[in-house]
């Protein structure tokens, strides 16, 4: 970026950041008036609240809480939208062997991962900017993520900082990183991240540049220029010319993340069996089979489709999480049923905070939990491990 003589140091600094928003996933801006800092409009109040009994309810319920750009931002994609739907629509292809006659009295839906034992397999994604959506933002999901006991991984580009969240909520969270070019930078976010308790970075490799999205407007651009919503983990570190994706990251970071901290590393946005093997060969702890929500490339398969193939190549040695269009237990499920340790929401939690604040998030963390464990009990399986790939059939 150009250095402009006459601002100061901060300025440049604010207008970097502006510009990489506006060409960003984080550029399907909303109206100043439409989003939650402006309060809601189109919906009767008192909502009741036993009608919400689904994600998708949430997501209806978002959509007049929130309006028209803020979901664009939330629910928009790279393209056409074709891998933001095949993510969804590709469990729709995949059928549930149930087993009779088991009992299922008591379900655990307890997991083992990366040194934790997690309540659920159900894992709260790293989404940027949730105060778009809610004033409450992350700190509203990470109290809920305690209180109903999931494990959250925090967004570099929170608008909180991890350290307020995790001081706030008492969460113990995980923390993603979006390098940046400038490793000085990197090494600060990391620092951050430790301070805040944070055992686990969760490496994002499906970024190298920006996705296409086409959808949205300039509110967000406004709200940060205005210094309305601030990105809390980069405040006073974003030295002048520093980007905040890096087109030249290899697998050379793992080492320099070795080097740099001591949290477990996890690669997310690995779609291939070839990356499967990389990620083994350079002794990750883990991998999130993602793509990003259909943000990043367009075309790409679904999730779940790329799911065996990375499963069969890490043959147990690493866990295996998954992302991208699960909305119902049914799909934790059969995600898990073909090999997946634990399994990663993005949107629905948030459509959730849009619609109610934290406690949205609480409702749909609920919904999905109480939804897996009524479809482990009609599936004849009693604990997380006891659901395995012949309880599925893949069309
Ligand atoms: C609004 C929004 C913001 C996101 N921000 C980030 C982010 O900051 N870092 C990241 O690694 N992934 C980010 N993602 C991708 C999610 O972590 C996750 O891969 C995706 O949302 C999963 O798909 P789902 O929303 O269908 O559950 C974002 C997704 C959305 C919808």
């Amino acid at each position: 970026m150009g250095k402009l003589n006459s601002a100061t140091s901060t300025e440049i600094e604010r207008r970097q950041f502006i510009k990489w928003v506006s060409l960003s996933s984080l550029s399907l801006a909303l109206p100043l008036t439409s989003c939650n800092f402006g309060g809601s409009t189109k919906v009767d109040l008192p909502i009741d609240l036993s009608n919400l009994k689904n994600v998708y309810d949430f997501e209806r319920l978002s959509m007049k809480v929130m309006g028209e750009d803020a979901l664009l931002y939330l629910n928009g994609g790279a393209d056409d939208l074709k891998t933001v739907k095949l993510n969804s629509e590709a469990y729709q292809e995949i059928q549930i062997r149930a087993r009779r006659l088991i009992d299922v009295t008591n379900v655990s839906t307890e997991v083992n991962l990366l040194g934790q034992t997690l309540d659920n397999p159900i894992i709260m994604c790293p989404v940027g900017f949730q105060k778009f959506f809610h004033p409450d933002g992350e700190i509203g999901s990470a109290k809920a993520s305690v209180k109903k006991k999931h494990q959250m991984i925090v967004s570099s580009v929170s608008n909180y900082s991890v350290n307020e969240i995790a001081e706030q909520s008492q969460a113990k969270l995980w923390f993603q990183l979006y390098p940046t070019v400038d490793r000085k930078v990197t090494k600060k976010l990391l620092e951050r991240a430790e301070t805040a308790g944070c055992k686990v970075c969760v490496l994002t490799v499906d970024s190298p540049v920006l996705g296409n999205r086409e959808r949205g407007g300039t509110t967000l651009t406004k709200l940060m220029g205005d210094k309305i919503l601030k990105m809390g983990n980069y405040e006073g570190i974003m030295p002048e010319g520093t980007t905040f994706d890096d087109a030249g990251m290899t697998w050379d970071i793992i080492a320099w993340l070795r080097e740099n901290c001591d949290m477990k590393i996890v690669l997310k946005g690995i779609v291939t069996r070839e990356d499967a093997a990389l990620c083994v060969k350079h002794n990750v702890d883990g991998v999130i089979v993602s793509n990003h929500g259909g943000r990043q490339l367009e075309s790409l398969r679904s999730t779940i489709d790329c799911l065996p193939e990375v499963v069969e190549e890490i043959d147990g040695k690493i866990p295996v999480l998954i992302d991208g269009g699960i909305r119902r237990g049914t799909d934790v499920f059969k995600a898990l049923a073909l090999g997946a340790t634990a399994v990663c929401v993005g949107r629905p939690y948030c459509w959730g905070l849009g619609a109610l604040g934290q406690q949205g998030v609480e409702m749909v963390l609920d919904i999905l939990k109480a939804e897996l464990i009524r479809d482990m009990q009609l599936a004849g399986t009693a604990s997380i491990e006891k659901i395995t790939k012949e309880h599925v059939l893949i069309n």
